[in-house]
């Protein structure tokens, strides 16, 4: 039998092959020198269970990233949850040594901006999607006192989401009535994303001369939606800072250390 005595980090999620996180932690782990290695683990629904109850242990691992499809399932698993991950029942962080579930995908979103300089207070966001990343990022949203607008294929979800946060929520079809005076745009639908897109990019002709956009997604690095807003002559970002960000915030939580706006500049120049 062989047994790790290094400490081991993860990331579990299917597909994993393209995962970005391994270079993001290995690169913090040495700059910090933390004796510990990370690995992208491929994982679907079926296994985490027995995942979680007979694997942690003697791999020696003492903190796992969660990304699509586990983020609920792991909340539903976890031995314990903080607090926003409990309300959001999703976990992007779980930190093995306690058991703890946590969420920072919102979090690394608002870092992001305030890095490229835009403070969300009193702007008015209008958010797209109201799935699990959608649902962390108008939580932090609400927090730093922005004005949102939930707009999701599905409207239900979206009045839901938004009822919770005192913001108004409606049909993704409904978008050309918000877009007039919208600071900021994200996109936190899979649209863009493995071939499936927007059909009509016209919403984006209405944003004003200095909006936002921001796409969540990262593969690829340039959607039609950010293509088309830099046509527009958009300032507009991919989904890659929030990925560093995040990453960032569940560093901290592994050993205590918040890497700085530096680590993030030289990790951005890596990916
Ligand atoms: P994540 O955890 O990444 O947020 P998710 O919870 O599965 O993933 O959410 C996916 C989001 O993309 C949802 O807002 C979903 O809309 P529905 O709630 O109506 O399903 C949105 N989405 C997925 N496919 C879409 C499509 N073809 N058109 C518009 N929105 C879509």
């Amino acid at each position: 039998m062989i047994l790790l005595r290094k400490a081991v980090y993860g990331v579990i999620g299917s597909p994993i092959e393209h995962s970005k996180s391994p270079d993001i932690y290995n690169y913090l782990f040495e700059k910090y020198s933390i004796d510990a290695v990370y690995i992208a683990i491929e994982l679907g629904g079926h296994n985490i269970q027995q995942f979680l109850s007979e694997y942690i242990v003697p791999l020696n691992i003492a903190g796992l990233n969660v990304t699509m499809p586990l983020k609920e399932i792991v909340a539903k698993n976890a031995k314990k949850l903080d607090d926003l991950s409990a309300k959001l029942m999703s976990v992007n962080t779980l930190d093995c040594t306690s058991g703890t579930g946590y969420t920072t995908d919102g979090k690394g979103l608002l870092l992001s901006l305030d890095y490229q300089g835009i403070n969300v207070t009193g702007k008015k966001v209008v958010v797209m999607g109201a799935g699990g990343a959608a649902r962390s990022i108008c939580y932090e949203l609400w927090q730093k006192g922005a004005v949102q607008v939930i707009l999701n294929r599905t409207k239900e979800k979206a009045v839901a989401v938004g009822k919770d946060l005192k913001a108004v929520g409606d049909s993704l079809d409904n978008i050309k009535l918000y877009m007039g005076n919208c600071d900021i745009l994200i996109n936190c639908t899979s649209m863009g994303m493995e071939g499936k897109d927007f059909e009509d990019f016209s919403f984006l002709n209405i944003l004003p001369a200095n909006a936002f956009v921001y796409d969540i997604v990262y593969e690829p690095r340039e959607t039609r939606l950010l293509e088309k807003a830099k046509e527009r002559g958009l300032a507009a970002c991919n989904g890659l800072d929030m990925l560093i960000c995040q990453a960032l915030y569940a560093f901290k939580i592994y050993t205590g250390i918040m890497p700085s706006k530096e680590d993030r500049d030289a990790i951005s120049r890596i990916l």
